[in-house]
């Protein structure tokens, strides 16, 4: 029998609103892996009003990819950082140059975990999910409302929503997923470390996505 491949090097694929992000919040709590999430690396940017975040705001507000090798050099940089800990990206990569850029760099992945959920499913999420600008802690008013309507739980300052989550910029970010991103399933399929979680109920997928883990995850002490 072929010996188990620890995991502890996981990226998380999936559409806008696929619920990467609470998935990747779940997987810190449960086995203490940390995530790097693209798209908060560029909002805390923003947020600081830095040169990045000048230059990525414009794409974000579009609903639109930041260039490739813009994002691949921030994620490598927060990766470095890490050392050997394991991670979980959560947004990266998103379109093929992004996968082989981390090939190229021999970031070993261990498994990607593609969470597949329906558009209808995702528009609805977005147009209610709403956010603390400065921690990046993540609410919605339908499936996790904060316990003061409007404000964040930990510092009671006020929710906003996010740039992107506009109508017009989900639709475009749907669009860039579909054209972009989703030739990334066939991509890491070939490679054998593709595993699809597919449901709208995250009380259904996180057990499936807990025990996949659980059964591949090296002790990580
Ligand atoms: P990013 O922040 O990565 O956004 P995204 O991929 O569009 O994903 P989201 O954060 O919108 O959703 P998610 O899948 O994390 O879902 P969440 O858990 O929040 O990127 C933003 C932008 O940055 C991009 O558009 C791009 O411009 C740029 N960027 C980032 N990475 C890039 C890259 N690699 N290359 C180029 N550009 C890049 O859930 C969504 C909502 O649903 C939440 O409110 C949540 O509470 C709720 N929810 C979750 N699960 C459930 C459930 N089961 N039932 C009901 N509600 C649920």
């Amino acid at each position: 029998m072929a010996a188990r491949v620890p995991v502890s090097r996981l990226a998380l694929l999936g559409a806008p609103g696929s619920g990467k992000g609470t998935m990747a919040h779940k997987i810190r709590l449960h086995f203490g892996i940390t995530s790097v999430a693209s798209g908060e690396l560029l909002r805390d940017h923003i947020y600081r009003r830095t040169e990045i975040g000048h230059r990525a705001r414009s794409y974000i507000v579009a609903g639109r990819l930041v260039p490739d090798d813009f994002i691949t050099h921030l994620v490598m940089r927060e990766l470095q950082q890490r050392g050997d800990d394991g991670w979980v990206l959560d947004g990266f990569p998103r379109t093929l140059p992004q996968a082989h850029a981390l090939e190229c760099e021999r970031v070993r992945l261990d498994a990607v975990l593609c969470l597949d959920v329906p558009a209808d499913t995702i528009r609805q999420r977005l147009s209610s999910r709403w956010i603390h600008a400065r921690s990046g802690r993540v609410y919605n008013t339908h499936f996790n409302p904060p316990r003061n309507a409007g404000r964040d739980d930990v510092t009671g300052e006020p929710l906003v929503q996010r740039l992107d989550d506009r109508p017009d910029a989900v639709v475009a970010r749907l669009r860039e997923y579909r054209e972009r991103t989703q030739p990334l399933v066939t991509h890491f399929a070939s490679r054998g470390l593709l595993h699809t979680f597919a449901g709208t109920e995250t009380n259904k997928v996180w057990p499936e996505i807990h025990a996949f883990i659980s059964s591949h995850v090296r002790s990580l002490g």
